[in-house]
């Protein structure tokens, strides 16, 4: 059985509890010369590497050396059809959507684009040790067809699901109410817990739905529960404005989801930054997720989310690159972003804090928080080796640090894909050192 046992050697960083409600210090675990013991596929101990090998001691080995072994990092909202307009300069976010990210999202009719740009992303996601994703695919049941086939090509845990469109978008890109149900459910039943796939309910967004949409998109949740439901909220002021007229009837743009039955656990909100206090109050009372996307925010001139406040208040929070209207599919650049944005607002987030958002905080938005996104006995072993000093300049920084932290949080803000050394998918290898 020891054959197949894989220990792999680092350091080990582990976050036991949430930092944005206990002191960050005093949540972490940190191992200089640690060791995580997989066997299939899951995570089966942590600890000490000495004692690992010596309790284990015909596991194959894989020593990463000082790099620091952490969960896969989770991204909770990313829209893989975007991938080919990202870095699409100047509009602003309804201007973006007409100009650059409908064109694109018209090509995936076509099953080829669409099966090409899902390897491609997910082969992106994976370069920047991303194990675990939470996405919107085009209005195109075809589109979501082909991702969730790449993902269970390669074993990967993946949420996703067929964006619902009924009015405000190109014909080519609008569905109905009994349509876009229908195809979702149809979906559902072909995807939904097959290998490590779940399945998402995805209205867009309040404009680009009729109420009759949101009902139907509630009603089929209301069906699978078990689901997840992605949709966006509150990005932009004139995004707003444009909800109160087309919600007359609604009290706030939350409201509007929380009528139709789109609110609750499992339920993620992609921005989330002009907020109403009743707005906030509800999403923590209903336990709905957000998703923080701060390159997006910054690139497309949203704003700058509280969300610090919103994890203090019980609301789950994760971290999410927001590809395409999000500039990077780096995580340590997300986290590099989350931070500069809390700065701007006065109160910046704590290493650990990041962290726990782009693993932890993610995983508990997409309701996986007991599968994924920490390192303990019985999760699954999705994980990264971060090489801490992956350029000279890192490398520098990393000598003069005091602790962990502060190695760590050089190379999020220095970092990119070159930092992340290993990664590996239910224990599976998926990014090798080079020369390995
Ligand atoms: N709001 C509705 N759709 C989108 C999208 O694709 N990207 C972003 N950033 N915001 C949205
Ligand atoms: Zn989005």
């Amino acid at each position: 059985a020891s054959q197949d046992e894989l220990l792999i050697l680092g350091q080990t960083l582990r976050l036991r509890e949430d930092p944005f409600l206990v002191p960050p210090e005093d949540c972490a675990a940190h191992d200089s010369r640690g060791g995580v013991l997989v066997r299939e596929g899951r995570i089966a101990a942590v600890g000490p590497a000495d004692a690992l090998r010596a309790a284990h001691p015909r596991a194959r080995v894989e020593d990463m050396g000082d790099a620091l072994i952490i969960p896969g990092f989770v991204d909770c909202h990313a829209h893989y059809p975007q991938t080919g307009i990202i870095a699409s300069w100047g509009k602003r976010l309804i201007d973006w959507l007409n100009a650059y990210t409908f064109p694109e999202e018209l090509r995936f009719a076509d099953p080829d684009h669409a099966r090409a740009q899902a390897e491609l992303y997910l082969d992106l996601n994976l370069a920047n040790g991303i194990t675990a994703a939470c996405v919107y695919c085009t209005v195109h049941p075809q589109s979501a067809d082909a991702l969730f086939a790449a993902a269970l090509a390669r074993g990967l845990r993946l949420c996703a699901g067929k964006v619902m469109m009924d009015r405000n978008a190109p014909p080519g890109l609008t569905d109905d109410p009994r349509r876009g149900h229908d195809e979702s459910a149809a979906l559902i039943a072909r995807w939904h817990g097959r290998g490590r796939l779940g399945y998402a309910v995805t209205p867009r967004f309040a404009p680009t739905s009729t109420p009759a949409q949101l009902e139907a998109a509630g009603a089929l949740w209301a069906a699978h529960p078990d689901c997840l439901m992605q949709t966006h909220l509150s990005e932009q002021p004139d995004e707003i404005a444009w909800v109160r007229e087309l919600f007359p009837e609604d009290p706030d743009y939350f409201g509007v989801y929380e009528a139709r039955g789109l609110a609750g656990p499992g339920a993620i909100m992609g921005h989330a930054i002009h907020l109403t206090a009743r707005e906030r109050a509800a999403l923590a009372e209903t336990g709905t997720g957000v998703a923080h996307c701060p390159t997006s925010n910054a690139f497309i001139g949203s704003g700058l989310c509280d969300v610090a406040g919103l994890a203090r208040s019980g609301v789950p929070v994760g971290l999410a690159t927001d590809v395409g209207g999000g500039s990077s599919f780096s995580m340590l650049a997300t986290m590099r972003s989350a931070y500069e944005i809390s700065q701007l607002r006065g109160a910046p987030l704590h290493p650990a804090q990041l962290l726990w958002m782009a693993t932890a905080g993610s995983a508990r938005v997409m309701r996986l928080d007991d599968r994924i996104g920490r390192l303990e006995t019985g999760l699954e072993a999705d994980l990264v080796a971060l090489d801490l000093a992956a350029t000279p300049v890192a490398a520098q920084r990393a000598a003069r640090a005091r602790d962990v932290w502060e190695a760590l949080f050089a190379t999020m803000i220095l970092g990119d894909d070159r930092a992340v050394k290993a990664v590996w998918s239910g224990g599976r290898p998926m990014k090798r050192p080079p020369g390995a």
